[in-house]
């Protein structure tokens, strides 16, 4: 039995699209749990729902086209969905925060990246803007960010990629989430930058000791960070399993799943090879 506390409770999630081409149904049933400190993994091929549904859990699904059409996401046993504007602005970036796909697109260029940490900071904290560029220091030290007194004050186009994905983790973790949702955080970094930044994330998260939901079309990374994964395909989650279950067991090895090469359904176990 599974005495953890639940900390994100998805059941049957769908967020559709109204499109001129019609009604494209991104999510469709999603069923997901998070516990308490848990490091959750989702894969899956393109265009599967993972990103839809990260950006359900946080209400940022642009409404047209965009709608959740059903479900639930219990966080803390309330149901996020049946929460005012409002009171989804304070639980963003203070309980629940995000690393986005496109880092440049979360990143403001007109402003420094000290200024962006510190603003995240004070607007969920009281505290003064002396302090708050004392925390943001520490916590661009924190990610790994040489010299961070010179950094502070530097624009995000000074940064070289891998910087820039540390300034966003950095900014994700300033408010120190219960839960932190990464969507593809490391995807289009070099495999040396990649590897040094999953090692910090799985690092500050047991130092942090908060639940991570990694969304990654890379089964080799959720298999090192992740104890459960939970494989999308066509909105819907069509297995969830324990890394060990999923790389061990001859019932999840043989579960088929498709490359996004259009080669139709494959092992499991050659999946893993597949960058999808
Ligand atoms: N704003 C939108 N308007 C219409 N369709 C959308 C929109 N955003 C997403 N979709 C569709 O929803 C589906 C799921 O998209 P999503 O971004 O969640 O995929 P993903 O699993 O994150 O893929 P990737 O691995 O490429 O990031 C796709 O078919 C996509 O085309
Ligand atoms: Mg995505």
């Amino acid at each position: 039995m599974d005495n953890r506390e639940i900390l994100v409770d998805i059941k049957n999630l769908r967020t559709f699209f109204y499109t001129e081409d019609g009604v494209v149904p991104a999510v469709d049933g999603i069923d997901l749990t998070i516990h308490r400190g848990e490091v959750v993994g989702l894969v899956g091929e393109s265009g599967c729902g993972k990103s839809v549904t990260a950006l359900s859990i946080m209400r940022l699904i642009a409404n047209p086209p965009g709608k959740i059409v059903g479900g639930e996401i219990f966080f803390h046993g309330e149901d996020l969905l049946k929460k005012s504007d409002d009171q989804m602005r304070l639980i963003r970036g203070d309980k629940i925060s995000m690393i986005f796909q496109e880092p440049m697109t979360s990143l403001n260029p007109v402003y420094t990246i000290g200024d962006q940490i510190s603003e995240a900071i004070t607007l969920h904290q009281k505290i003064d803007s002396a302090e708050a560029k004392k925390r943001t220091i520490d916590m661009l030290h924190l990610v790994g960010i040489p010299e961070p007194e010179r950094r502070f004050s530097q624009y995000p186009h000074e940064m070289s990629g891998g910087m820039r994905q540390r300034v966003m983790i950095a900014m994700a973790l300033s408010c120190n989430p219960e839960l932190l949702i990464s969507d593809e955080a490391t995807t289009a970094l070099d495999v040396t930058i990649q590897a040094q930044i999953l090692d910090l994330m799985r690092g500050l998260q047991k130092k942090l000791g908060m639940a991570v939901l990694i969304i990654t079309h890379n089964l080799a990374v959720v298999a090192e960070m992740a104890e459960t994964i939970n494989i999308a395909y066509a909105g819907k989650i069509v297995e969830s399993a324990t890394a060990k279950e999923i790389f061990k067991s001859p019932r999840h090895d043989q579960r088929a799943i498709a490359s996004h090469r259009g080669h139709g359904p494959v092992p499991l176990s050659h999946a893993q090879r597949l960058p999808f």
